[in-house]
């Protein structure tokens, strides 16, 4: 790790996790998560009932959210996750939480396994700190093949993605066509705030990642994944070592 980094990172726990749960913030998070299951409604009634809308569930803290909005409130959506064997021990220990919560088992796809020996045989087990296009290989490998097929047959998918997490998310829509998987593609959580993702979590005690409290806003494998510095941008501990701009990992490829 960087020494910069860690030496900016005070010790306490994250205070983004924690916002001030103001009679502003709540009043906030409760008109935002109204009109979020609205339009879920909304996309369920047009699109079908019976598996046509699918989630995909990072279980990073903007999913969290949006897996509670839906078991809690029974939506006839399904509910996936990409396992590509890379995931942080905590995230498994949260998927494992989720179950026990909302009494239910997921839907997790797994990477090809011949597909994944080749590339380390080819490559080396953490071949993609070697270049942009080897990361992005792996990421095809371990996320872009798995999610082609979570999304066969669907007719739209459902993201976590905020406009406020990165430079290549601010021109996405609530609702925009996917041109990349042929389906629709629904960000319920657009416009919501970090803030307003956490106090969603706390008031409704929603399990979360514990990496998140220890400087890790952004969550994705533990290679790639690291904690941030205060004041840097929420997704720099993603493939910290590129550009901002080739910054991902190719499920949004649409994104501007
Ligand atoms: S990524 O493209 O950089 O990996 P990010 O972690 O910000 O994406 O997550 C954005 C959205 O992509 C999440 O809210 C979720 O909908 C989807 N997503 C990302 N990773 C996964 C995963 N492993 N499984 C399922 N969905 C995922
Ligand atoms: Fe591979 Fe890293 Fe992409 Fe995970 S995030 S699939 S380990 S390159």
């Amino acid at each position: 790790m960087n020494a910069a980094v860690s030496l900016l990172r005070p010790a306490a726990t994250n205070p983004a996790t924690r916002p001030e749960l103001t009679e502003a913030l709540r009043a906030a998070v409760a008109d935002k998560a109204a009109a979020a299951l609205e339009f879920l409604r909304a996309a369920v009634t047009e699109l079908g009932a019976n598996g046509e809308l699918t989630f995909a569930n990072s279980f990073g803290a903007e999913d969290m959210v949006l897996t509670d909005l839906i078991l809690r409130e029974k939506l006839p959506i399904e509910i996936f996750s990409l396992d590509t064997g890379r995931l942080p021990a905590e995230t498994y220990t949260l998927i494992g939480e989720v179950e026990q919560r909302y009494a239910t088992k997921l839907k997790v796809f797994f990477p090809d396994s011949s597909a994944v020996e080749q590339y380390v045989r080819t490559h080396g087990i953490n071949a993609f700190y070697d270049s942009v296009e080897l990361r992005k290989a792996c990421c095809g490998v371990r996320k872009m093949e798995p999610l082609r097929r979570a999304l066969a047959g669907k007719k739209a998918w459902i993201t976590g993605l905020r406009a406020a997490q990165s430079v290549t998310r601010t021109g996405m829509a609530l609702r925009e066509f996917d041109e990349g998987n042929g389906l629709e593609k629904l960000n319920p959580l657009l416009d919501w705030s970090e803030a307003e993702v956490w106090a969603y979590i706390r008031l409704h005690e929603v399990p979360y990642n514990a990496l998140h409290d220890q400087f890790y806003p952004s969550i994705g494998c533990a290679p790639c994944t690291r904690a941030i510095a205060v004041g840097e941008d929420v997704r720099a501990g993603r493939w910290w070592w590129e550009d901002p701009t080739t910054k991902e990992c190719g499920l949004h490829v649409s994104e501007r």
